[in-house]
């Protein structure tokens, strides 16, 4: 049997079985405010709480925005563990593929002895920047390998257009074909508001739901009503 972790995110684990299969890499796409950067800090906050190293690789966000949102949040272990098991590195320049190939495997390093969490978050930059999908799928491929090597990952896309369709659109086709999990985050809307929902298009060793479950934020984090329709 697959050893598994918790995800750290109310509800999400009943979903897929009981917890994310380790040694795993999760595509987490979905609209900009769907979620995805709280579901990355849920998902690392639950790694140092279970005493792990957690990586957050930010192609976006500084670390004062980071801690920022972790405070709001009732994070507090992030500043606590700040350096020592947490680890952020914040992706300058824009030379996103010569950082994935060269920078990332030095940066992991610095933890080869136990399990990791690694968030790349979003690493839509770099497909803006490498449009060539041969070269995605060479770097992408050695970086989810990588990734694999050290622990468990979660990359997130950005992804634009009709939200409530599971139609793969190119920008997320070559990292979503070389993931071991695929998660949807989208807004659903319905009578004047939207809803935030998750679904999981794929999670490998796992029999998952196949439902659209509605997700709401609140000043705790993120939780999952897996059980409820979208409406
Ligand atoms: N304290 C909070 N209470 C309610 N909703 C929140 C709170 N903090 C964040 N949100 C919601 O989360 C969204 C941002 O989530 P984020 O993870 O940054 O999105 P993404 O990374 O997908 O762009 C906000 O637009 C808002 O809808
Ligand atoms: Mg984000």
């Amino acid at each position: 049997m697959d050893e598994r972790i918790k995800s750290g995110i109310s509800g999400f684990d009943q979903l897929i079985g009981s917890g994310i299969v380790k040694n795993t890499v999760t595509v987490l796409y979905g609209s900009p405010g769907a979620g995805k950067s709280i579901f990355c800090t849920s998902f690392l906050r639950q790694g140092l709480k279970d005493g792990e190293k957690v990586f957050y690789i930010s192609l976006e966000q500084d670390i004062d925005s980071f801690l920022r949102e972790a405070d709001t949040l009732g994070f507090s272990e992030f500043r606590k563990e700040l350096n020592s098991n947490f680890i952020f590195t914040k992706m300058t320049g824009h030379d996103f593929k010569n950082f994935l190939s060269i920078e990332l495997p030095k940066i992991l390093e610095s933890r080869r002895d136990k399990h990791s969490r690694v968030v790349i978050d979003p690493l839509t930059p770099f497909i803006w920047e490498v449009k060539d999908i041969a070269i995605q799928r060479n770097v992408l491929g050695d970086t989810f390998n990588l990734l694999k090597k050290f622990g468990t990952a979660v990359v997130t896309i950005e992804r634009y257009g009709d939200m409530n369709k599971l139609e793969l659109m190119e920008d997320v086709a070559i990292p979503i074909y070389l993931s071991d999990s695929a998660v949807l985050m989208s807004m659903v809307y319905n009578q004047n508001f939207y809803q935030k929902t998750i679904s999981i298009l794929k999670m490998r060793f796992s029999s998952h739901s196949a439902g659209m479950h509605p997700f709401d934020i609140t000043d705790t984090g993120m939780k999952i009503f897996q059980d409820q329709p979208v409406f």
